[in-house]
């Protein structure tokens, strides 16, 4: 049995044609999740295995998309080491005791993986056709920590910097401990059938690339270094410079946004990407302009094409559909 296209672009082996997922695609802009919704909260549908399987197979179900993406948030590994979080409407995470001191930091508790998630990523890689792969996910050390010291998403993640600035013991007790607790939840999430991880480091570009490779870069190589699978890297709003950095702390396959060229990314590894998710707001002619100058740009190496970040809720479900169909079908016509 060959393993799901997605796995073997990542691995840069020969592929019949080009896959194609979107970060994002579960959620607010399907009106079958948004349903489900009414009846319950963002956790509760995470953490009860049946719903959790059921939000993730809709967008594959709906759209022929290659790959589901396990629902849950960058948030779910970090409710089992005791900090309370809420996902709060039109904000995002909000978490009930923010991390300020060694103290916060050590009352962290490291601790085995939601039984629930795992129980879910068995029933999505049954039910989910073999060419097709369950991509399970962790945040990245960053992102995570600056909700975790911000309390609520950011812009500038000033808090967060100060903390990283002023008391770098307490910032490396964080991340140590952030990331013993990845390693143990991506691990497990591949131990249950996920077939390839993907490391969100979302806001990581609000740092120079010499506080990345500093601060950050050796927890994620260690996280990145733990999976028995396929990686995939991802962050936005980063300078070429910090995509080398990230690129050296692993990730078989780089993400990046619209900011950045597919080009930018070495041919030693694949690349992610990258139309900017605001384009599917537009009439089809320039989505399927878009879509095909980023074809365009991937063709001779290992691409998986998506979406530079996360789909808008706002998203038309009918251009998310139209446009996986362009990508299988003008990328299998390129290759016969
Ligand atoms: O990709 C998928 O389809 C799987 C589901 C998924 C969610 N969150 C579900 C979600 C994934 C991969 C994430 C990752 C995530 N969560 C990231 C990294 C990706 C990115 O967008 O940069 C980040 C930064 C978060 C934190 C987060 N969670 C924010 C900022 C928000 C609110 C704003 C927003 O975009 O919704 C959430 C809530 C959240 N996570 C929702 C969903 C479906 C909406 C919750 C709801 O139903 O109301």
């Amino acid at each position: 049995v060959t393993a799901p296209l997605l796995v073997r672009a990542c691995r840069r082996e020969p592929i019949e044609r080009t896959p194609v997922w979107f970060m994002r695609q579960a959620g607010r802009s399907l009106p079958e999740y948004r349903a489900l919704r009414e009846r319950h909260g963002f956790f509760e549908l995470a953490g009860t295995p049946d719903l959790c399987a059921e939000v993730t197979l809709q967008p594959v179900r709906r759209h022929g998309v290659d790959a589901a993406v396990l629902f849950a948030d960058i948030m779910s590994p970090v409710l089992g080491m005791g900090i309370g979080v809420e996902l709060a409407e039109g904000v995002g995470p909000v978490v009930e005791q923010r991390i300020e001191s060694r103290a916060d930091v050590e009352r962290l508790a490291v601790t085995a993986p939601d039984e629930a998630i795992l129980e879910a990523v068995r029933i999505v890689r049954r039910e989910l056709d073999a060419e097709k792969a369950l991509i399970g996910f962790c945040g990245g050390p960053f992102t995570v920590a600056g909700y975790l010291v911000e309390g609520r998403p950011s812009r500038d993640f000033t808090r967060t910097k100060a903390l990283m600035y002023r008391e770098p013991g307490t910032w490396h007790a964080l991340l140590d401990r952030l990331t013993e607790q990845f390693v143990l939840y991506v691990r497990a999430l591949v131990s249950a059938g996920a077939d390839v991880i993907q490391l969100f480091d979302s806001w990581v570009g609000v740092l120079s690339f010499v506080d990345y490779a500093e601060f950050v870069a050796p927890y994620t190589a260690r996280t990145l270094g733990a999976v028995h699978a396929p990686t995939i890297h991802f962050g936005t709003g980063v300078t070429k410079r910090l995509l080398d950095e990230m690129a050296d702390a692993g990730g078989d396959a780089i993400g990046i946004d619209w900011r950045l060229l597919l080009e930018d990314v070495a041919e030693e590894r694949a690349v992610q990407g990258n139309v900017d998710p605001a384009v599917l707001l537009a009439p089809w002619g320039r989505v399927e302009q878009s879509v095909r100058d980023v074809l365009e740009a991937g063709t001779g190496r290992s691409h998986i094409f998506n979406l530079g970040h996360g789909v808008l809720p706002e998203t038309d479900p009918d251009v998310l559909t139209r446009l996986t169909a362009f990508v299988q079908e003008s990328t299998t016509e390129a290759r016969v």
